[in-house]
């Protein structure tokens, strides 16, 4: 029988560097409380289950929109289409003006959804869990509606654009 040892704990680069290779979609995650708007771009979210539907999203413990999402326990997911890295961008940083000049119509709990957005999904938090640096929000999906376009896409810390191949 071989000898086991133990591997050195994985970098923080490296795993962000492999990690980086799953290519997700991007979506900015909002939230009301009173009269604050929140807002972040996400793309740690996932589909969970069908029946019921849910998904799961992933906020860093430092997110002043996840902090929000903890205490009104709602927020929306808003898919960005291609056309809207712009949005990716602004909703990536700490502005306090992040909705300034940003078409939003109000979802039925008030949370803001970014007009243009390829999709919508108002959802109530019905669990959350600490993990690492993150807190993961289990949401069951209570409105849910899509419109046409393409998706903008995340690849290796760059914004991308999928190539969709035409029915066969
Ligand atoms: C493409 C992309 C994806 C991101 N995904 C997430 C994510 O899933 N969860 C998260 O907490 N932050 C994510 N971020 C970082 C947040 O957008 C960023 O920290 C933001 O400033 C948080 O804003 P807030 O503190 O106003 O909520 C992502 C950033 C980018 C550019």
């Amino acid at each position: 029988m071989s000898a086991s040892t133990t591997p050195a704990p994985l970098a923080k680069d490296d795993f962000r560097y492999v990690i980086g290779h799953f290519t997700t979609g991007v979506t900015v995650i909002t939230a009301i409380e009173g009269e604050e708007l929140y807002g972040t771009t996400a793309s740690a979210v996932t589909s969970l289950s069908l029946d019921p539907p849910m998904l799961l999203i992933c906020m860093n413990r430092q997110s002043a929109t996840g902090s929000c999402v903890g205490r009104v326990g709602r927020f929306a997911v808003n898919i960005l289409d291609e056309r809207q890295p712009d949005l990716a961008y602004r909703f990536a940083s700490k502005s306090p003006d992040k909705f300034d000049g940003v078409e939003v119509t109000l979802g039925c709990f008030g949370e803001p959804l970014l007009v243009g957005a390829l999709a919508h999904l108002e959802t109530r938090v019905v669990e959350q869990t600490a993990a690492g640096t993150h807190v993961i929000f289990v949401a069951e999906v209570e409105r849910a509606q899509a419109g046409e376009g393409t998706p903008l896409a995340y690849y290796r810390g760059r914004f991308s654009r999928l190539h969709i191949e035409p029915d066969a």
